[in-house]
């Protein structure tokens, strides 16, 4: 961890030797994209298991070492996609829920589908499943995350009889609606202005959603899968303290430079690599 605790903390390492390094109960949030198991063929770190037995060791492994880390209020969001050819992440879900408890599953609707297969399909949306870190109700700002309603809609409950308070009406759907766990983000295409490299980075807007809605400010968000950095990202522009890794020096350097680019707020609080 960084002297200054509210510097971004990037790192060089293999998550299952970094988080053992972090104190016990730290992290409010966890934030995981890891490797999906031969889903990006023409990577070289999604195809280093000779098989889907010891992807899922793996990946037991590294969520018992970030479950450690994770305070019993906080929650753990788990990337994942079933790929073509395979389907490990059905089968890390129920193992991941034998590690921390099942919160909730999230679909991610990336908008625009990716057109690899003639055969069904096209397939056009991720999961994220989300465990917890205790027994009990997990910290969680459903207000921070409300969506806009459109202007249609206001109209059409406007018109609604039963609401005699039009204005108290009017400032209740201001404040918009509750989101679901169905999350129709945009995937970064091409030409995105955000897209800075990584052939899977996230977008910025589907980060922001997991870190307002679990975190407050001054808490500590970790990464144990870094890439490009979106999650530093997003935690340096919302005031959360954060700490991450990657195995892959490439990234690491790509997430630092990243976050000096983002922004007074992320310049302000600097950032150091491993
Ligand atoms: C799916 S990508 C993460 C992308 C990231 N969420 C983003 O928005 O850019 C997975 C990352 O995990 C890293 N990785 C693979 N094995 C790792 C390990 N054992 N420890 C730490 N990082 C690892 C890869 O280098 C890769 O950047």
């Amino acid at each position: 961890m960084s002297r200054d605790s509210s510097l971004p903390v990037l790192v060089h390492a293999d998550c299952l030797d970094w988080l053992p390094s972090l104190p016990e109960a730290s992290a409010q949030l966890i934030v995981a994209d890891p490797p999906y198991f031969r889903v990006q063929l023409d990577t070289p770190w999604d195809n280093v298991w000779p098989d889907e037995r010891a992807y899922l060791d793996w990946s037991v492994r590294w969520l018992q070492a970030a479950a450690r880390v994770l305070r019993p209020d906080g929650l753990l969001y788990l990337f994942g996609q079933p790929g073509k050819r395979e389907q490990a992440f059905l089968r890390l879900m129920p193992l991941a829920c034998t590690v921390l408890a099942f919160h909730d599953l999230i679909v991610w609707d990336r908008v625009v589908g990716a057109n690899e297969r003639r055969d069904s399909f096209t397939p056009c949306y991720e999961m994220i499943l989300v465990l917890r870190g205790g027994e009990g109700p997990p910290y969680f700002d459903k207000d921070a995350v409300r969506e806009p309603y459109d202007s249609e809609t206001i109209a059409i409950y406007l018109r609604d009889k039963r609401y005699k308070d039009a204005d108290a009406r009017r400032a209740h759907l201001a404040k918009g609606k509750f989101a679901t766990n169905l999350w129709r983000i945009p995937s970064l295409k091409g030409m995105s202005s955000e897209k800075v490299g990584h052939p899977s980075q996230k977008p910025i807007a589907l980060i922001e959603r997991i870190i307002l809605s679990g975190s407050r400010a001054g808490d500590l968000v970790i990464d144990p899968f870094l890439g490009s950095g979106s999650t530093a990202v997003v935690a340096a522009r919302h005031r959360r303290r954060f700490a991450g890794c990657d195995s892959h020096a490439p990234y690491v350097e790509m997430a630092r430079k990243r976050i000096e680019s983002t922004g007074e707020e992320a310049s302000a609080s600097g950032c150091r690599g491993g």
